[in-house]
């Protein structure tokens, strides 16, 4: 088994992270979308966004996108909760398989408790058995399936987590 990488750091991901972010979403998007640097730069050019950078010394590792939105009306007790979605969530090639993907979970769903988000939801392909492993590990649970949700007609589960 490889070792985990330690003293993981996290940053947001700047202006100065943009290209990394670019270039990593091209190639760790390619099998879903039609353009996926294009997709992730217009991403974070949003406002309001939750984006990090999870670097080792000056290695960056990878990063994450949440948005964050109020409900707009109750649901059961809670008045108007604030819901995160996980826009984005890749890491490097060479870092995979070693905990920087957890850990990158685990700080975005902190991030959005910290902005009052109650769930967590997320959009993955059903064929991407690592995403599912992570996301099933950190206690994400199937709803429903979406069909054809990205370019390559893969099909797609919507995830979802209390937070
Ligand atoms: C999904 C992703 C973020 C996971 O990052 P990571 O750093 O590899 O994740 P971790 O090391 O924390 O491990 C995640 C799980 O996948 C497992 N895994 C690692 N390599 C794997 C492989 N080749 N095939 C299947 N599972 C694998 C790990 O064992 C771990 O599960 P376990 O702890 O139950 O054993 C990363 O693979 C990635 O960037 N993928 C491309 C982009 C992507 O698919 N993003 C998600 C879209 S919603």
């Amino acid at each position: 088994m490889r070792q985990q990488i330690g003293g993981v750091a996290f940053g947001p991901l700047t202006f100065n992270d943009e290209s990394f972010a670019i270039a990593l979403a091209r190639n760790a998007f390619a099998a879903w979308s039609r353009d996926p640097g294009r997709t992730i730069a217009a991403m974070l050019r949003q406002r309001g966004l939750i984006a990090e950078i999870a670097k080792t010394g000056d290695e960056r590792l990878g990063f994450f996108v949440v948005s964050t939105r109020r409900l707009g009306r109750p649901f059961g007790p809670l008045e108007d909760p604030v819901t995160a979605h996980l826009d984005a969530i890749a890491v490097v090639p060479r870092a995979m398989g070693r905990g920087v993907g957890a850990t990158l979970l685990e700080r975005a769903e902190e991030r959005a408790r910290a902005q009052g988000a109650v769930v967590m939801s997320l959009t993955t392909a059903i064929g991407n058995k690592r995403a599912q492993r992570l996301f099933a590990r950190r206690g994400f649970l199937r709803t429903i399936k979406s069909p054809s949700a990205y370019a390559n007609d893969e099909d797609a589960y919507e995830l979802f987590k209390p937070l």
